[in-house]
């Protein structure tokens, strides 16, 4: 690996607020526990997933002019002044640039590309990047907590719960929910056979 944690920690600074940082920060620690279970003493995925976990949030505090610069530059086919892609972007924008400037393969910015929303298929860094950057934080409410309880014990579980409160949530506040978010839901309502657990 190109850079290494400290360095990235440099480069991560400058480019956002210092509470986001610390909130980098924590998810990447907070990666480090699930990685004690998940890791498989596989060091080369351990050391990316890391890396991955704390710059998940690089993109986050661009501006829109620069978000539409990078676009046009980077060709990247996203539709920033649709509201329902708000949540994916700094994702998505944050993939890129981990490619293009800090060495990250595709794995390790696919973790990056749908961290908020989660997706189909996600590969085990994926999963523990979704999931550290929801539970690795301070004071957990009830449901992060059991999240967090369930992802030791199995992420798909963890996932499929969060997204599942996370909706209900959001339909209650009557806001909007992302295409992306319903996918993963229902890709993990398939993959976790509840339907015939009810
Ligand atoms: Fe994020
Ligand atoms: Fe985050």
């Amino acid at each position: 690996m190109k850079y290494s944690i400290e360095e990235l920690k440099e480069f991560l600074k400058p480019l956002i607020s210092e509470k986001r940082y610390n909130h980098s920060v924590m998810v990447m620690e907070e990666a480090k526990e699930y990685l004690k279970k998940y890791a498989n003493n596989d060091r080369e995925f351990y050391e990316k997933t890391i890396r991955a976990a704390l710059m998940h949030d690089m993109a986050k505090e661009m501006t829109q002019e620069e978000i539409k610069e990078y676009i046009k530059i980077n060709s990247i086919d996203l539709d920033i002044d649709n509201p329902v892609n708000k949540p994916l972007i700094h994702g998505i924008i944050g993939a890129d640039k981990c490619i293009k400037e800090y060495d990250f393969d595709e794995e390790m910015a696919n973790s990056i590309r749908w961290h908020t929303t989660g997706s189909t298929n996600m590969s085990l860094m994926d999963k523990i990047v979704f999931l550290a950057d929801k539970t690795g934080r301070e004071n957990l409410l009830p449901t992060l907590k059991k999240v967090r309880e369930k992802a030791f014990i199995d992420l798909d579980e963890a996932i499929y719960y969060y997204i599942e409160e996370n909706i209900k949530r959001l339909k209650e506040k009557n806001a909007t929910i992302n295409q992306k978010s319903i996918e993963t839901k229902n890709y993990f309502f398939k993959k976790l056979n509840k339907i015939t657990k009810f």
